[in-house]
Order: C-alpha cells, then structure tokens, then sequence
C-alpha cells in the first residue's frame, strides 16, 4: 500500500564500526532505549534500531536573517512568500551495528550500502583500538559512499584512571582525516545524544 503521511521528513541511515569491546552496542542502547549493560556479549550479525528527532534547518535560519537585514532597509518584497519555513525537521536515524571481531561480521557491502553517517568509535582506555582506526577508516572507503559524513568517538570517558589516549590525540588524528570528533560515556550517558545530533545536523 501507497504510505501517504509519513511521520518523518528524512530517514538516515548511520552505521556503528570499531573494533570489538569498544562499546558500539550499548552506544546505540544508551540513545535509542536509554539502556546501558555492564556484561554485553558480542554482537553476532547485524542489529539496528531506529530514532525520531528534530533538527533545525541552519540554512534556511542563515538565509531569514540575510532577508530580515535586507527587508528592514528596503522594504518587503514579493519572492520573500516563496522562502523555505524555518521550521526543525523530523528525521528518522537508522542506526546500524555489527561486530567488531571479523568473524562475526555479516556481509560488509550490505552494512554499509545507503549509510549516509558513520560513528567509529574506539575505546580510551585501548590504544590498539585507536591505532585501528586507520583500518576502519579504510574499509570505510572500500565501501562506504564517498560523501558518508564520518565522527570518530573516543568511548568509555568514564574511566579516566585507565585512560590510554589522550583526549588531544584523538582531536588531532580526527583534524587530519577531516572527521569531527567527540569523547563519550554510554555508561554515563555523557555525549551521547550529542555526538548523533552533531552527525545529523552535518548530514542534513
Ligand atoms: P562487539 O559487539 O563485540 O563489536 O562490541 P561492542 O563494540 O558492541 O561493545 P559493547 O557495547 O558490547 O561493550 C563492551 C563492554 O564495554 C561491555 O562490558 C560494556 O558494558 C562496556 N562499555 C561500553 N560502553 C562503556 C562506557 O562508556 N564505559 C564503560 N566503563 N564501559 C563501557
Ligand atoms: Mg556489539
């Protein structure tokens, strides 16, 4: 059947990579459920989860105020009717995971095909799941679409007395592939929501 109101004016598909361990699932658990589990197993497969928010359109925003300053000096013209709405959009965010470990992983083309965001997230207190970002950021472009809007995410900020990688170190190496970048908690629920609004907006 023809679906003719939808609930959502975009859906976006963000698919989660890093290594195993660094906490993708409970990532995905913590914004989409407000859920977060001390003893998670491996993820086996693929699993996604889905979640509705609301995004303002910056541009349109940029373009009134351009107008707002025109119009108070030189009056009200007729084109200013047919001007998009400033109004926040109603996305949809897919999200998708899947094991870290190879061996698990389903059919990587598939994982990735239509994702327009991806978060690779590695773990603070893990240095070998920093260095393997490279790795990631390779399959990423084997393929992934070349324009997919990519945030690295230092997991596991809670447990500063481990830390492994410095907050800087993550900064600079996100600078230099042109990725944005964001430490988080999903234990503590610390910039979680952040870190998929920020990718959205980028996105949209
Ligand atoms: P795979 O599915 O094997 O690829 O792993 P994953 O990346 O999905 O990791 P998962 O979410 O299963 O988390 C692994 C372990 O790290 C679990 O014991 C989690 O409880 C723990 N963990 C996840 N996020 C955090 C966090 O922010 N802080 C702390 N302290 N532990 C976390
Ligand atoms: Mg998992």
């Amino acid at each position: 059947a023809h679906r003719v109101d939808h609930e959502y004016d975009y859906l976006f598909k963000i698919v989660l990579i890093g290594d195993s361990g660094v906490g993708k699932s409970n990532i995905l658990s913590r914004f989409t459920r407000n859920e977060f589990s001390l003893d998670s197993k491996s993820t086996i497969g693929v699993e996604f989860a889905t979640k509705t928010l609301q995004v303002s359109c910056f541009r349109s925003l940029i373009l009134l105020q351009i107008l707002r300053f025109q119009t108070s000096r030189i009056c009200i013209f007729d084109g200013l009717r047919n001007l998009p709405q400033i109004e926040a959009k109603t996305i949809k965010a897919q999200i998708w995971d899947t094991a870290g470990q190879e061996r698990y992983r389903a059919i990587t083309s598939a994982y990735y095909r239509g994702a327009v965001g991806a978060l690779l997230v590695y773990d603070i207190t893990k240095k070998q799941t920093f260095d393997n970002g490279q790795r990631w950021l390779r399959e990423l472009r084997d393929h992934a679409d070349s324009n997919i809007v990519i945030m690295m995410v230092g997991n596991k900020s809670d447990l500063q007395h481990l830390r492994a990688v410095s907050e800087d170190d993550g900064q600079v190496l996100a600078e230099k592939e042109g990725l944005s970048f964001l430490e988080t908690s999903a234990l503590e629920s610390l910039n979680v929501d952040k870190a998929f609004h920020s990718i959205l907006t980028e996105i949209y």
